[in-house]
């Protein structure tokens, strides 16, 4: 039987962005897919195969490029479902349209960001009448909560499509938790210390002397750690997260910090994509200055990220990250 979308909902939205073509930074992007700390979804995918039954509805807030699915409809095999897709990039949802394009229990939906409003659209509003009416039995969001700038407002719209008795899960793995182990990363933090790391190797190595003189402009370069930090947003305490659940009608019945080995290899190329927000500041950004930087400074800018990649992690293959899982209900009113 196939899953009962509420009349007057279309999977497929008859929107530009499902017309274009898919973009190189959503394939990017979707390359973590093979890399390992992408486990860090498994014990999400083992979490959602527990609790949702036949006839459910789910939706993936911030589903990116639909690598979730891919994993949660291998898992659950014939599990008659219903998953909304949503995200804030049509780029990378036009991804996720690519590879379920054909499949009955996926839809799509792309938050739009309201100018006049200065605000995406919640989730209420992406979803449309006849879905919230319907209600989700399931929500979840994961690798994308740290991003949300305005969470008591997200977390609310999440409470207006949910069921009475409904579920969130949320993982990510960059809220600050207490008590990390030894040597346990969050895992965007790595990107401040690769930063550091790089300014010693500029001062210090004949072949990077160019780069040098920048290091002295400080407005110059709280122009360039402003860049890096709307990429790499700076990371938020749990409790700040608890409290906006709280805020929201939202139950954290469970709490719970997982290690998730990275690769050093992965994570590099990971990185390597956001080099100008990185370290931006050898050999500048377009954004900034006005003009892209030169091929050269680009090649020298992904030397010294390898190299600094080795002074933060001991010349290591791997380290060790934390990430934190949440499950939610409603409140009781
Ligand atoms: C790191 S990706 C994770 C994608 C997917 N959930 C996964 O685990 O592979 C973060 C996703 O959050 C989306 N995003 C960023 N800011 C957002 C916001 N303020 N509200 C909703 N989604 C957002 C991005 O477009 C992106 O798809």
């Amino acid at each position: 039987m196939a899953f009962a979308w509420p009349s007057g909902f279309h999977r497929i939205p008859d929107e530009d962005w499902t017309h274009q073509s898919v973009e190189s930074l959503a394939l990017k992007y979707d390359n973590v897919n093979r890399h390992g700390w992408y486990k860090n979804l498994d014990p999400t995918v083992e979490d959602l195969a527990g609790y949702l039954r036949d006839g459910h509805l789910l939706i993936d807030y911030s589903g990116g490029t639909g690598i979730l699915e891919e994993r949660l409809l291998k898992r659950v095999g014939g599990l008659d479902l219903g998953i909304v897709v949503v995200d804030s990039s049509p780029k990378f949802l036009r991804l996720a349209l690519d590879k379920f394009r054909d499949d009955p229990r996926v839809a799509f939906r792309w938050i739009r960001y309201l100018k006049e409003r200065k605000r995406l659209e919640f989730a209420d509003e992406v979803l449309g009448v006849p879905l919230v009416r319907r209600g989700a039995d399931a929500l979840v969001s994961t690798n994308a909560i740290h991003l949300y700038y305005d969470l008591d407002e997200t977390l609310r719209s999440w409470a207006r499509v949910l069921h009475r008795e409904a579920r969130a899960f949320v993982q990510s793995g960059n809220i600050r938790y207490p008590n990390p182990a030894p040597g346990e990363w969050i895992i965007d933090d790595t990107v401040d210390a690769i930063h550091r790391a790089a300014l010693e190797i500029v001062a210090r190595d004949a072949r990077f002397a160019r780069y040098r003189s920048v290091l002295a402009d400080s407005k110059r370069m709280a122009a360039y750690a402003a860049y890096r930090e709307k990429v790499f947003i700076p990371v938020r305490p749990l409790h700040d997260y608890l409290g906006a659940f709280r805020r929201a009608g939202l139950r954290v019945a469970k709490v719970e910090t997982r290690p998730i080995e990275a690769r050093v290899k992965e994570w590099f190329d990971f990185l390597a994509v956001y080099h100008d927000a990185i370290l931006g500041w050898i050999g500048g950004i377009e954004k900034l200055d006005g003009r892209p930087a030169p091929e050269e400074a680009v090649k020298d800018r992904l030397a010294i990220l390898r190299l600094a990649m080795q002074i933060v992690f001991d010349g290591g293959d791997a380290f060790q990250c934390g990430w934190t899982y949440l499950t939610c209900g409603r409140a009781k009113s």
